[in-house]
């Protein structure tokens, strides 16, 4: 048999699952594997051709099988109606614990559905500096608990290094459910839970916030910089009757993936030092 006559092997199941992790798919979402191809509408006939006789049954056209639009599926709510709904159940929490629970029965957030925890936060809710990061990754989810990971062994390090641990730092999110695959959350899923962290922030009023990573910065700061520019410059989060001094970190993440900016976050870890000592 010649080099291109070799028979093509199939691959084996694991190679195939690797396949899926690298690219992003690292989530089962059901039980049983659906084949969409086979819901593919049927294509037109070819001009002036006779109909091609149909060899799958019956097609299921996409609009059975995509999500209802909000207005037919009550449990899918528009961008603004879940904001509206999580502003209205933040406002009625008088305390974190209170809090927790309105987050975890909450429904808006479309993370939900595919997140096995509700990741809220870690550490002492009357710290002094609370940590705000980006969203819930693998470990995370798992555990139910922010910043368990690579990522958040490395804050840990880092908060360390400043005599700060779970006893004096609070930890949390902007997004309280993973989104699959690591992917980026999008604007509906970070709209869905903004009124919950700004909630959780008014509640535990902290002195200090630092913001690790763009989305945290973004979301809490209105900043439309980019993180690395903004890093390690004092900004203020401001909320009603709040005003709190707010530090853009870079994202921990993004620390283990381009070791050569540690001195910077370094200094940045030092400045936050030197503003929890002065407030103290
Ligand atoms: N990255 C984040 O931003 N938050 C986590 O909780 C974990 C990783």
């Amino acid at each position: 048999m010649t080099a291109t006559q070799t028979a093509a092997v199939p691959p084996s199941l694991l190679d195939v699952l690797l396949f899926y992790v690298e690219a992003g798919c690292d989530e089962a979402i059901g039980d049983r594997p659906v084949d969409r191809t086979s819901l593919l509408p049927p294509k037109p006939a070819a001009a002036g051709g006779a109909p091609r006789p149909q060899t799958t049954p019956a097609p299921v056209t996409p609009a059975q099988v995509m999500p209802k639009p909000a207005a037919a599926n009550p449990a899918l709510l528009s961008a603004q109606a879940a904001e509206s709904a999580a502003t209205q159940l933040a406002a009625a929490c008088h305390s974190v614990a209170e809090l927790e629970a309105a987050i975890k029965g909450f429904t808006g957030c479309a993370l939900k559905a595919t997140a096995t925890n509700t990741v809220i936060a870690r550490g002492n809710p009357n710290a002094p500096l609370m940590i705000i990061g980006e969203a819930p990754g693998r470990d995370e989810d798992a555990q139910g608990a922010p910043f368990v990971g690579e990522s958040g062994q490395l804050l840990d390090k880092m908060l360390k290094a400043i005599g700060r641990d779970e006893s004096n730092v609070y930890i949390s999110n902007v997004i309280f459910w993973r989104p699959p695959g690591n992917r980026d959350p999008s604007s509906e899923e970070i709209l869905a839970c903004k009124p919950f962290i700004e909630r959780l922030i008014a509640l535990c009023r902290p002195k200090v916030i630092a913001c690790a990573g763009k989305f945290a910065a973004a979301t809490l700061l209105g900043t439309t910089q980019g993180i690395t520019r903004i890093r390690g410059r004092w900004q203020e989060y401001c909320r009603d009757d709040l005003v709190i001094p707010a530090m853009p970190l870079l994202h921990p993440a993004y620390l283990l993936r381009q070791p050569g900016v540690k001195r910077e976050a370094w200094r940045d870890m030092l400045t936050l030092a030197a503003k929890l000592e002065e407030m103290s």
